[in-house]
């Protein structure tokens, strides 16, 4: 009979052969990649001392290929939860370093078991994810174990925050767990997802194209919108993650958390009333008002490179998160397009789905026109940024900077669509159509027929200008509730969300809305 020593003694060596992964060289060849180990990551992740793993000694059944005699503990993934700034967080972390990482049905279910905690527990899961893909040996067995997890994903969409980093490869199918999930966190050089890698991709399309061209992070971040950010070092996107959490609360049910602040609530920003450029066409930056307004000037800006033309983000007001989507008049004059607009509309939701109350900063001159737009279906995808709007029953408070035309003024969360308060900026211009445009089609004739047309065109413009480009016409009727000191947006909009804490709406029943997908 084995004595209590010996017993320990056991317990301790099964967990130090768990804690090998792959082994040495394995390990070190995933360094040598410039790649952390899955528990070096989830070291840097979690406060220090909490993770509590669960399933280290989880390994597979297959006798496949050979499998039967490799059978490592943990099957290629760490899995548990610990904290975030104490705060209760679930985790899984792929391990390269065994099987690649690649997924098989005991990694599927300890992935599919703590999402199941997550769920019940309401606390966001975090996946860290570097794998192969589906387990080549287990074959369809494999395919399962990701379709359990792409339900589970489904399942817990809006009611935890669920966050992906990719942290080496991603590809295949594999791909749509991330996609599903809220945020995407990658990393340069050492990160890719792609539906088929390069060399399917030459024999398909003929093309030739590098993994970091195809799918790296500054491809997902910029062009595709797949990624929401891109960082230079593993530990730079594991901290990218643990400050977004800092935002969120950990399930639908619960308010954001504070982080008390010693920022004063009636801080007068002077700068802000000369910020606004004369010339109506002048660009200038909608960061420095964002900068001016919110907590520390700390605006923590989600898919900062995709659809710059918008920015979306999280900040605070007096200690309690917001959720930011600003028009960015120096980015194609702040036009919604149609990458804009589904960027918006999915920052949106995530924030109604989350409680996170909705600041809007506005200065856009109309939806982008052209073919390409239109061909590719601005009508539709605008068309979700308004419905995101429409749907969204947090507090929500539009500060409408400058410009606000035609269709744009609608979408971007004016009254008229549930917005709860609509403050404008003296220099704010709400029309159907910018000055120049309205003139050309309503005095076409005038202007053809004058002497000097362009002095003739001028003078439209000027009166029109007078007429209709100023806030006041809309506070006439009620859409805007105030006409307000730039200096002391602040302090209205702090007021403005203090009254709207308890705030209730509601939508119809019903099984589930259509949004134009
Ligand atoms: C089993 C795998 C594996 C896999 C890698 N390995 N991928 N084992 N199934 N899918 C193992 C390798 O045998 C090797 O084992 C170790 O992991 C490291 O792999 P290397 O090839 O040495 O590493 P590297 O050179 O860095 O290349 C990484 C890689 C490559 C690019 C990911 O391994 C690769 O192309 N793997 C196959 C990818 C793939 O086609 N997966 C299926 C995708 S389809 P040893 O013992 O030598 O360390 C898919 C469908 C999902 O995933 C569908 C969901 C609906």
């Amino acid at each position: 009979m084995s004595t209590k020593d010996d017993l320990l003694k056991q317990l301790h060596d099964r967990r130090e052969e768990a804690h090998q992964g792959g082994g040495k060289t394995r390990v070190a060849r995933q360094h040598e990649k410039g790649k952390l180990t899955a528990r070096e990551r989830i070291e840097i992740l979690l406060d220090d001392g909490s993770f509590e793993e669960l399933g280290m000694f989880v390994r597979h059944q297959s006798t496949n290929l050979g499998l039967e005699t490799n059978r490592p503990y943990g099957d290629g993934v760490v899995t548990g939860y610990g904290t975030i700034d104490g705060r209760l967080v679930y985790v899984y972390s792929q391990d390269f370093t065994v099987f690649g990482g690649s997924l098989g049905q005991a990694h599927a279910a300890k992935i599919v078991k703590i999402m199941k905690l997550a769920l019940e527990n309401g606390a966001p899961v975090i996946g860290l994810n570097d794998s192969g893909g589906a387990r080549i040996q287990e074959g369809v067995v494999s395919l399962g174990g990701y379709a359990d997890i792409f339900l589970q994903n489904t399942m817990a969409s809006g009611v935890v925050p669920q966050i992906s980093a990719i942290l080496g490869p991603c590809a295949g199918g594999a791909v749509y767990s991330p996609a599903i999930t809220d945020f995407i966190f990658m990393v340069r050089s050492s990160s890719y997802m792609f539906v088929t890698g390069p060399g399917v991709v030459k024999t398909v399309t003929h093309e030739e194209v590098s993994f970091e061209d195809l799918g790296g992070a500054d491809t997902h971040a910029t062009k595709s919108g797949v990624a929401h950010m891109a960082y230079a070092s593993e530990a730079e996107c594991l901290s990218g993650i643990r400050e977004l959490l800092s935002y969120l609360p950990l399930n639908c049910e619960e308010p954001p958390p504070r982080v008390p602040t010693t920022d004063p609530v009636d801080r007068s920003e002077e700068a802000l009333n000369a910020l606004i450029p004369t010339n109506p066409n002048k660009p200038y930056e909608m960061r420095e008002v964002i900068a001016h307004i919110v907590d520390d000037g700390h605006f923590f800006e989600v898919h900062p490179d995709f659809a710059p033309n918008i920015m979306v983000g999280f900040a605070r007001m007096n200690g309690s998160s917001v959720g930011i989507v600003a028009n960015n008049p120096s980015i194609l004059a702040g036009c919604l397009d149609i990458d804009a607009s589904v960027k918006g509309a999915r920052f949106v939701r995530f924030c109604d789905a989350f409680n996170i109350p909705l600041l809007v900063f506005e200065d856009v001159p109309g939806f982008m026109p052209g073919t390409d737009q239109e061909w590719r279906g601005i009508i539709r995808h605008g068309a979700k940024l308004l419905y995101a709007f429409c749907e969204a029953t947090v507090p929500k408070i539009t500060v409408i900077t400058r410009k606000a035309y035609g269709g744009a003024y609608d979408v971007m969360n004016s009254k008229h669509i549930r917005g709860d308060l609509n403050f404008a900026w003296p220099t704010a211009e709400i029309a159907v159509m910018g000055p120049k445009g309205a003139v050309e089609i309503i005095y076409r004739k005038q202007i053809a027929e004058a002497k000097d047309p362009e002095a003739e065109e001028q003078k439209f413009i000027d009166d029109y200008r007078g007429r209709f480009a100023n806030p006041y016409v809309a506070a006439e009727h009620g859409y805007v509730d105030d006409v307000i000191e730039p200096a002391s947006t602040r302090l209205r909009l702090i007021r403005g969300l203090d009254m709207l804490k308890n705030k209730v709406a509601t939508n119809p029943p019903r099984k589930h809305g259509n949004i134009p997908l």
